[in-house]
Order: structure tokens, then C-alpha cells, then sequence
């Protein structure tokens, strides 16, 4: 997720964009840069690291421009240097883009045929050069910006400056947001309310796939085809903090209902629905010639891992095993160079998944991480990278990551089992298009939250709880346990629902919430059983259950539905849930859902 902040008007802008970006700072970013217009020429002006860096150079150039725009990037394409911050400037046009454009590789290849030479590995530059080539084939930035985009596939937040026309941005999105500040002789672009709250509370927010001509005197929107929208701004009535928070109480909340677009801007450009294929961004395997595959990682990250087990196992039948961070390199453990070692990491950064990391490279294996921070230590040490884009986390409790994570799981199963033979290509299409549907069934989840709030309430005096799975949902239980216990501060145990008899149905009484994890598959009735047992012990069971289900609303005190879909992809449902349990009751505890006592975001000491 990039920071985007532009002006237009009568002061000069290079401090206003300098604090618009300071105030997306929650978001994340390792480089910044600002195209400022000075007699009619834009300035670029970029530094990579902190945005201290930028205004030190700011500072030194002094620009006096009163129209300019300015980007944080927070990398997914190319390394985070100075070369690849944004603005980027090709001809007469520089440009900031927050979001991905999927056809990047296509339209740079025909560009360079075209005679084109590129400054930048980012896909964002290709916009600078597409829009120059309609300048120069004689149409005004407006009708340039139109047809460019034209051309571009993928999710984008833009905002162009072209040399020669001084007081006007032009700015577009689509799948990416964009806001616009109404002032008074003075109009804003920015990509959040925070940007640029401090300087007006009148905001319009740019429609899906449309475009805005900012001007001094004036705001004109319009479609993607030219024709003309009337859009009304909006009052703002947040303070600064609540409007980091996108208007939710925690940052925790916020990222939980990022979700459907984190997993969407994962598995975007990762999976064929016409091919049935999956991709590891420029990572090839000779899978035919692996002997076994090793997950490591710590926390949330490893039952992204055990569910990723499940899913290599069951698509391309290559044995997996899944280790912590913390133990896989104490043990010797039996992996070499026909074996392939994947870690899974949002920071990129623990002590313990870096160690392993190293142990594994000292025994010959290849490695491939999933990860959520470009240029971290993990992903620099990889042979191969599947970055998550989940944005920034900033909640100590993964949510946002690990949904990406599992996503990135059922990218690498789907690689392994068409190129081992066990995944046809019809089977492939079909969990290709499934897959694509998920985001929504995620939405649709996350839109039932009230139902989970009657819940949290009546169980927010609990003193232990427990979760129980089956299968790929075992995993969930782990995490389900997890998140209720680091923010809530809520004893809590994830258990194989079929180990109950083996001795935690000991635990279970009339004070005791069960939370069991029991969408419709081949565990179903087995599960249920479980769930019956716990009721004969006067448990309270806590269901989740796919939505349809006739029979378990009768035997189960409280139940939350979901949508029904296949057991591959279950967890990226049943996990919300259980995510906004742990959300809720902590947040009628009091606790500090945040930044929970004892805990740190990245556990870089071992
Ligand atoms: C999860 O909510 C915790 N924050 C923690 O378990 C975390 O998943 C673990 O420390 C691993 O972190 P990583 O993904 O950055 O490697």
C-alpha cells in the first residue's frame, strides 16, 4: 500500500506534501519522492529509506512550485532504491501510483520494441511512458490519461503532472482508492483521509474507475470513457487518529476488514483461470526431482504453514513437514539439495525462521519464502519470494498476513500440483475459479460481524476457552487459540477435535466456551459427534458451520454461518470469525488490542 498526496493551489507545496505523507506514515513505505512543477517543468525530487531523508533533500532544493505531487512506496515490484521511488518521469509526464499493474511485462516489452528505454524496474514507470506517447500524438493530458489507461490492466491510484500544463493533476483509480479535498482556491489529491485532513474536511471519494481533472478553481470528475460525473463532497467529521484508523476503533479492526483485498492483490496476476496454472513470480522448480518439502516459520505464520501441509499434500503429493522456527534447526535436521525448505514470514525478519533459513542453506536446500516486506532479511536470503500484499501490518495480532499467507499456499500448492501431474489441468481451473471467488465470501463474512458481537458478549467473562478442528481446520483451532490469547489475555487451546477423548474433555464443563470449527466436508460428522460430546458435559459450543446446514443449529448453543466452499479453501473463511471473537472480546477486556502486553510485532531476538 503507497501514500499518495497532491496539490493544487496558491502556497508553495512542498511542505504540504511532506506532512500529507507524514500522515500516511501508518502505512509503511521504504522510499518518497515528490514531482513539484517549477515554470511549467516538473522537479523530481526522491530518497530512498525514511521520509526524514526526503525532506532533507527538500530542504537543500528549496522548491517554490505551488503544484505537485507527492508518493511513500510501499514495494511489491523492484527493489526499494531511490531509482524505483516514485514519481517517475518519462518525457513531459511524471506520475505516482499506488496499486499493480498486472500486464506490466506485456506493455514494457512493446514499449521497448517501440524504441522505449526504461529508468526503473517498477511496473508504475510504464504509465509515465504510455501517457507521453499520447502527448506526443497530439491529445491533451486528460485525453492522454484516458486512453492510456486504456491500455493498462490491474489495480492503479494515480496521479499525473504532464510539463507545460502547470495547474492541473489528473488523477484515476480503479480497485485502488483515491480521495479528493475541496478548499478554497487550493484542491488535494491523496490516497487517504489522513493525507490531508489537516488542510480541509470537504473530501469527494473518486468513484471505481474514474477519473479527476484537479485544478485551482475547481474539481471536475468524469468516467473512464470522458463522460462528465457530478460528484458532492463529503464532510469529514474524524479526528486525525481515528482517520489513520479508517474510521475503526483499532488498527487490528482495520486490518481485519482489509482482508478481501489483501487476498485479492495476493493471488492477482498468480493464477490462470484459463490455464488453470499458478505462478511464483519468476521462481521455477524441477518439482518432478523433489524429494520432500520443509515449512518453517513461528506463531500465526506457522498455521499458515500447517494448513499449507495440507494443502501440497493433498494437490501435488509431495510429502511436506511443517517445523517451528524455534526448533527446526536443533534438531539436524534431514533436508539437502533435493529437498525445498519454504518459510513463511510477514516481517521477514524473526530470529528463529532466519535461522532456519540459514541451517537449510548451509545443507544445500533451496529456499522460497512467503513474505510480506520487500528488501527484508528473510526475503533476501531466498532463492525465491512469494510476497504477500497485505500492506502493512501494524496490529501486533496477524490477521491481514496470515489470510495472505494462506492464499500464497494454495498459489504454491496449485504451482507444485500441475507441474507434478496430480493437479489436471479441469481440476486446476476449477480451484482457480474458486479461489477467485473468496475474496467476496470473505466480504460477505465480515459483513455478518454483528453476529459475532452477540457472541463476544456472552463470553467475554470466560477464563479458558477452547478450539477444536478437524483436517485443514486444525490449523484454524491453533489460530483461532492464538489470537484470543495474545490480545484478551484469555486462556485458550487449539486442539485436533479428535484428541477431546485423549484428555481435554476433562476441561470441560458449563464455564467452558467450545469453539468448533464445522463446515460441511468429509470430517463433518465426526465433528459433530465431538460437538456432542461436549454438550453432554455441558459445554457451550460456539459452532461455525457452513451456511445450509440443517442439522447443526439444533445442537449447537451459538452459531456463526459462512459461506459453503470447498475444504481446500475453508480456512480463509472459517479464520474471520474467529479473528473478530478475539477482536471483540478483547476490546470489551479493555486490553490494548494494538499492542498487547509482551508481545512485539517482529520477534527479531531468538
Ligand atoms: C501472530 O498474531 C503473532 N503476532 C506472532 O505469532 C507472529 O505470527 C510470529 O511472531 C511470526 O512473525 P512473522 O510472521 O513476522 O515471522
Amino acid at each position: 500500500m503507497c501514500g499518495i498526496v497532491g496539490y493544487v493551489g496558491k502556497e508553495p507545496c512542498a511542505e504540504i506534501l511532506i506532512d500529507g505523507l507524514r500522515r500516511l506514515e501508518y502505512r509503511g513505505y521504504d522510499s518518497a519522492g515528490t514531482a513539484i512543477m517549477e515554470n511549467a517543468k516538473t522537479r523530481i525530487l526522491r530518497s530512498e529509506g525514511k521520509l526524514s531523508n526526503l525532506a532533507k533533500l527538500i530542504g537543500e532544493s528549496k522548491p517554490t512550485g505551488t503544484v505537485g505531487i507527492g508518493h511513500t512506496r510501499w514495494a511489491t515490484h523492484g527493489r526499494p532504491t531511490e531509482q524505483n521511488a516514485h514519481p517517475h518521469k518519462y518525457g513531459r509526464v511524471s506520475v505516482v501510483h499506488n496499486g499493480i499493474i498486472e500486464n506490466h511485462a506485456t506493455l514494457r516489452a512493446t514499449l521497448q520494441g517501440a524504441g522505449h528505454k526504461f529508468a526503473s524496474e517498477t511496473d508504475t514507470e510504464i504509465v509515465a511512458h504510455l501517457v507521453d506517447d499520447e502527448l506526443n500524438a497530439g491529445h491533451d493530458p486528460v485525453q492522454a490519461v484516458l486512453r492510456a489507461l486504456k491500455r493498462v490492466e490491474g489495480a492503479y491510484a494515480i496521479c499525473v503532472l504532464c510539463d507545460g500544463v502547470a495547474d492541473q493533476i489528473v488523477a484515476a483509480r480503479r480497485d485502488a482508492p483515491l480521495i479528493l479535498g475541496v478548499g478554497d482556491g487550493e484542491n488535494y489529491v491523496a490516497s487517504d483521509i489522513p493525507a490531508i485532513l489537516s488542510r480541509t474536511r470537504d473530501m469527494i471519494f473518486l468513484g471505481e474507475r474514474e477519473l479527476a481533472v484537479v485544478r485551482r478553481d475547481g474539481i471536475k470528475v468524469m468516467d473512464l470513457d470522458g463522460n462528465p460525473l457530478d460528484r458532492k463532497p463529503t464532510r469529514i467529521v474524524w479526528d486525525a487518529m481515528m482517520a489513520e484508523k479508517g474510521g475503526h476503533k483499532h488498527f487490528m479492526l482495520k486490518e481485519i476488514f482489509e482482508q478481501p483485498r489483501a487476498v485479492t492483490d495476493t493471488i492477482r496476476e498468480r493464477v490462470s483461470p484459463s490455464t488453470g496454472d499458478a505462478f511464483i513470480d519468476g521462481f521455477e522448480l524441477d518439482v518432478k526431482k523433489l524429494r520432500s518439502i520443509t515449512i518453517v516459520a513461528c506463531g500465526t505464520s506457522y498455521h499458515a504453514g500447517v494448513v499449507g501441509q495440507f494443502l501440497i499434500e493433498a494437490l501435488a503429493r509431495i510429502p511436506v513437514e511443517v517445523d517451528l522456527g524455534s526448533e527446526f534447526r536443533y534438531r539436524d535436521p534431514l533436508v539437502g539439495p533435493e529437498d525445498l525448505l519454504i518459510t513463511i514470514s510477514q516481517s521477514g525478519e524473526t530470529a528463529d525462521t532466519l535461522a532456519a533459513l540459514r541451517e537449510a542453506k548451509k545443507k544445500g536446500c533451496r529456499v522460497l519464502s512467503v513474505c510480506n516486506v520487500v528488501g527484508s532479511t528473510i526475503s533476501r536470503e531466498s532463492d525465491g519470494v512469494l510476497y504477500t500484499h497485505a500492506g502493512p501490518e501494524i496490529g501486533v495480532a496477524s490477521t491481514k498476513a496470515f489470510t495472505t499467507q494462506l492464499a500464497a499456499m494454495v498459489v504454491i500448492a496449485i504451482y507444485l500440483g500441475r507441474r507434478s501431474g496430480t493437479l489436471s489441468e479441469e481440476a486446476g481451473k476449477e480451484l482457480v475459479k474458486d479461489l477467485l471467488q473468496i475474496p467476496n465470501q470473505m466480504k460477505e463474512v465480515l459483513d455478518h460481524s454483528a453476529t459475532v458481537n452477540v457472541i463476544s458478549r456472552r463470553y467475554s467473562i470466560a477464563r479458558d476457552f477452547l478450539f477444536l478442528g478437524r483436517g485443514i481446520n486444525y490449523p484454524i483451532a491453533l489460530e483461532g487459540a492464538l489470537k484470543l490469547k495474545e490480545i484478551s489475555y484469555i486462556h485458550a487451546e487449539g486442539y485436533a477435535a479428535g484428541e477431546m477423548k485423549h484428555g481435554p474433555i476433562a476441561l470441560i464443563d458449563e464455564h467452558m466456551p467450545v469453539v468448533v470449527l464445522a463446515p460441511r466436508g468429509s470430517h463433518y460428522d465426526k465433528i459433530i459427534n465431538n460437538l456432542a460430546e461436549v454438550r453432554a458435559r455441558a459445554g457451550k459450543v460456539i459452532a461455525i458451520a457452513s451456511r445450509g446446514d440443517p442439522e447443526i443449529g439444533a445442537i449447537a448453543d451459538d452459531l456463526i454461518q459462512i459461506p459453503d466452499v470447498r475444504p481446500e479453501l475453508q480456512p480463509l473463511l472459517t479464520v474471520l470469525p474467529l479473528q473478530l471473537l478475539a477482536y471483540q472480546v478483547a476490546d470489551l477486556r479493555g486490553t490494548d488490542v494494538d499492542q498487547p502486553r509482551n508481545l512485539a510485532k517482529s520477534v527479531t531476538v531468538e
